[in-house]
């Protein structure tokens, strides 16, 4: 059995937050799959994002523990700490969706920002050298023009809610690496697309309602850039990151793969047969941010990262992966979910 060490110490134990979730459900299969000597345990609570069937099969795997709990209960995080003694914490659990922050910030701030706390606080009283990644956003910088790439000395310029909430958590971590010597981390990673993304998001989104023959509602004029990560290249950076990645400092993780967004719309609808004029310009999301593009120069340079997917490859892999799972998308699109997609929805597709 090989160990992986740092410091000298065998790294055997990560507690994951958010691992229900789209990147954290990738991101258990990827560790139990390259790190078959280390135990997980996965604390995640379960909101409309999180999903048990994204980790189905792995149930009964001896190395992997689903503890459901929300990051902002202090006196059950206490216990998990006391009970599981994790080596190392990644911590992806959040309110991610930029929209839903716009409709109401308090979820966004409660988890976002007092659970991060919560979480560095059952950290620290647990052990002074337990390591702590946290993953965070490149929206924390803000919006760029035309050219330029985000680096990590770029100042923080949130422009949402979420956004904000993100940039907070980024603060409470370096503050508690500053006061308390703790061993942390933070990642900026941009967009990521593939398997388990809740369908509230572009690409998810599109395919679904390109394949049901709905309209696909466009922000704006659609010109607006992201730059474009497979997930599981996220997962690899991260676990670079946790091994190797110097106390206290920032990385970002990005794939220079820059796409505006009305692009990748023709794209899932080229590959699917189906028409443009499916396609509706609707109002746009207010503090919209122009373009993302990350310059992930220190990761690879320092921890040798390199992402191993290309768009052209991986985005049809994923288009196929949401027309195979059909069942997955509507069972997670049921319920509560439904009912905050018909509102959004109903007031802005403007035929
Ligand atoms: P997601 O919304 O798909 O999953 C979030 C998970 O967190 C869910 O399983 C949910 O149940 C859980 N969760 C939410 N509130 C919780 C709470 N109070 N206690 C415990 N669990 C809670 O999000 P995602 O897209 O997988 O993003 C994961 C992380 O990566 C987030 O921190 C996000 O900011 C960051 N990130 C995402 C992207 C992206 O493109 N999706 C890019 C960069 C960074
Ligand atoms: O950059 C990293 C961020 O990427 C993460 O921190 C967030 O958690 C994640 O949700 C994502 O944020 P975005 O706002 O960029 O992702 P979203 O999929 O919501 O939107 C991508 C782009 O597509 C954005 O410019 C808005 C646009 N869009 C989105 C939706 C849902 C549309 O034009 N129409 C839509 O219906």
């Amino acid at each position: 059995m090989q160990l992986t060490k740092r410091d000298g110490r065998v790294l055997m134990r990560v507690l994951i937050t958010g691992g229900a979730g789209f990147i954290g459900s990738n991101l258990v299969h990827y560790l139990l799959r390259e790190r078959p000597e280390w135990d997980l345990v996965n604390v995640d609570a379960l909101t409309y994002a999180g999903n048990l069937e994204n980790l189905s099969g792995i149930e009964s795997n001896p190395r992997y523990v689903f503890v459901k709990a929300d990051i902002t209960d202090t006196v059950t995080m206490n216990s998990v700490f006391e009970e599981h003694r994790p080596d190392a914490v990644l911590h992806l659990a959040a309110e991610s969706h930029v929209d839903r922050s716009i409709l109401d910030s308090s979820p966004f701030i409660r988890t976002n920002v007092l659970g991060t706390q919560i979480l560095l606080d059952a950290t620290r009283a647990h052990s002074t050298d337990c390591r702590f990644v946290h993953v965070s956003t490149d929206e924390v910088y803000g919006t760029l023009g035309a050219t330029g790439k985000f680096l990590e000395t770029t100042p923080l310029a949130p422009n949402s809610p979420y956004s904000a909430s993100k940039a907070s958590s980024d603060m409470l971590v370096r503050a508690a690496h500053e006061t308390f010597g703790m061993d942390v981390v933070t990642t900026r990673c941009s967009n990521n697309y593939g398997p388990y993304q809740f369908p509230e998001k572009l690409i998810p989104l599109m395919i679904a309602n390109a394949r049901d023959d709905k309209p696909l509602p466009v922000y704006g004029d659609g010109q607006q850039v992201r730059d474009w990560l497979y997930v599981t290249d996220h997962c690899s950076a991260l676990l670079a990151v946790l091994e190797h990645g110097k106390s206290g400092e920032v990385y970002n993780i990005g794939g220079n793969n820059e796409w505006p967004n009305l692009e990748v719309v023709r794209l899932i609808l080229e590959q699917l047969g189906k028409p443009e004029s499916l396609i509706r310009y609707v109002q746009d999301r207010p503090g919209h941010d122009r373009r993302y593009a990350i310059d992930p120069t220190k990761l690879s340079s320092e921890l040798g990262w390199t992402p191993s997917r290309t768009f052209e490859r991986a985005l049809p892999e994923t288009i196929q992966w949401y027309i195979d799972n059909e069942t997955w998308v509507e069972r997670v699109r049921s319920g509560q979910y439904m009912d905050y997609f018909s509102d959004q929805y109903g007031e802005r597709l403007s035929e």
